[in-house]
């Protein structure tokens, strides 16, 4: 069955370029699932180096970055080493050689007609739920800050359960849940909100 936002992420085993790992393991953490449609290709090439450089950002907010391709292990060393010695820059994160297709498929990243993978990517809250998908063609690179963005806002909704508007940005006010009463109703009213179901907090 095709992965959907609520579902709980489709555990795994698999090597990466850092070791086997197992997608359970993560738990307590957030996770960043992102494949890509091959090895040594340019567009993948700017997306991991991307990814690389905003490490750090990632950890802070205590996420944890994977990549994904059907490409083999010694083909992800390659293009990493490559990487390194061509841009100089190290990619921090485990790489998953999803040779046999199983991940791919259970996360519903297989281009069928190109066979490899599309470009998908995948927010996993600490509880192992899907929380965000988003998937791009070959052609079109990923938006690291659109992805950064998004997961401050499913942790604004996580610590304060609280809803993000049209354009959020981290820092800005976030939306109250709907109220579950009419007196809950009335009193926004009366609290000088515009719509009863348009209330803003900060977050
Ligand atoms: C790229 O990453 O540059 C790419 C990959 C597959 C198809 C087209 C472009």
């Amino acid at each position: 069955m095709a992965v959907t936002i609520g579902a709980k992420a489709p555990d795994f085993m698999v090597n990466t370029t850092r070791g086997p790992i197992s997608m359970s393991e993560y738990k307590g953490k957030w996770v960043i699932l992102f494949s890509h449609p091959a090895d040594f290709t340019p567009v993948c090439t700017t997306e991991f180096m991307e990814f690389a450089k905003r490490y750090e950002n990632f950890k802070d907010l205590n996420v944890e970055l994977i990549g994904l391709s059907v490409d083999s292990l010694q083909s992800h060393i390659e293009w990493l080493k490559d990487i390194k010695e061509k841009f100089d820059v190290e990619i921090p994160y485990p790489v998953i050689a999803d040779i046999n297709k199983e991940v791919a498929r259970e996360y519903n990243l297989i281009d069928e007609k190109a066979g490899n993978t599309v470009r998908g990517v995948f927010i996993i809250d600490p509880d192992q739920k899907v929380r965000w998908m988003i998937y791009y063609p070959a052609e079109t690179g990923r938006n690291i800050d659109e992805i950064l963005r998004s997961l401050k806002a499913l942790q604004v909704n996580w610590n304060n359960k609280l809803a993000t508007p049209v354009n959020w940005k981290p820092g800005e006010k976030g939306i109250v849940p709907p109220p579950s009463t009419l007196e809950d109703a009335y009193k926004r009213i009366n609290e000088g909100n515009k719509a009863w179901y348009l209330k803003y907090q900060g977050t």
